[in-house]
């Protein structure tokens, strides 16, 4: 395994542990991700990669282990105890392994909805509908908009979210997590789902999103191809417990990776 430290982590965690009842679904998890980077969370089905991303969003709070989050250099949050509001306003944004959108409202709607974590006026200003709480919707719509628009949604923004395809609405999840302006952007099986064509879009968008938003991103992911073309460190889970780090090329061609992999029904 190797122990690259990075020397300016966005999150780190340390002697992560998660137990359900009798099943310890993460054991002792030390993890990193550099800032800038795309780092991937693989491991077979059951791992306990999707608890993994429950613990750093607040919906599980792991049984023993620290979590340390840095939205910029300088700073740094414990998330341990925070609610899964504030760990999104503080700028850790995610999708979900079955996509999460408001079926029946717009595109434009359930990325307004997503822009409410940052909005200043709150439910009072919202109700009574001041001045200063109309500027900042009418700034938030041509925000949404225009991240719409940058993302090929800006056709579908009046559309029924419900009736877009379904790798739109993969595109639809992902920029309403760009919609609360992360600093780390959390992918929980962004291709599942997808067809050929749909991945390699994707493909083209992660890489997009990291050449042109200031954010670190970590993605769990079953298709490989995927993982091995936009991440820059691989971390393997089986077990609940990492059994390897390191570069793609020589994750490919570990043996307990392969071990892990074939292992799997
Ligand atoms: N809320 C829960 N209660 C009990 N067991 C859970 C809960 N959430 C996850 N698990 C168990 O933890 C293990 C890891 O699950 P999960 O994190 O979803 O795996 P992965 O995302 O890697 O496929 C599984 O055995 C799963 O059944
Ligand atoms: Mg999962």
């Amino acid at each position: 395994m190797t122990d690259a430290v990075p020397r300016d982590p966005v999150l780190s965690t340390s002697g992560i542990t998660m137990i359900f009842g009798g099943l310890t679904a993460l054991s002792d998890v030390n993890f990193s991700v550099e800032r800038g980077s795309i780092t991937a969370l693989i491991g077979p089905n059951g791992a306990g990669k999707t608890t993994f991303f429950n613990c750093l969003t607040g919906i599980y709070r792991p049984s023993r282990g620290t979590m340390v989050f840095s939205p910029e250099p300088g700073k740094s949050f414990g998330l341990k105890k925070l609610a899964p509001d504030r760990i999104t306003w503080l700028g850790i944004a995610r999708t979900f392994q079955n996509i999460r959108l408001f079926n029946n409202l717009t595109v434009l709607e359930n990325v307004l909805i997503a822009c409410h974590s940052r909005m200043k006026a709150g439910i009072l200003g919202a109700l009574l509908r001041d001045r200063r709480t109309r500027d900042e919707e009418n700034a938030m719509a041509e925000f949404s908009y225009r991240l719409l628009a940058r993302y090929g949604l800006g056709p579908s923004a009046n559309h029924v979210a419900k009736n877009l395809p379904y790798g739109a609405q993969r595109r639809l999840e992902i920029v309403r997590a760009l919609a609360t302006r992360p600093s780390l952007l959390l992918l929980d099986e962004p291709a599942a789902g997808l067809n050929i064509a749909e991945t390699r879009e994707l493909d083209d968008l992660i890489k997009y999103i990291r050449a042109n938003e200031s954010l670190s991103i970590l993605l769990i992911e079953h298709d490989m191809s995927l993982v091995m073309s936009v991440s820059d460190m691989v971390y393997v889970l089986d077990y609940g417990s990492l059994i390897a780090s390191g570069p793609p090329d020589e994750i490919r061609r570990d043996p307990k990776v392969i071990k892990a992999y074939l292992g799997e029904d």
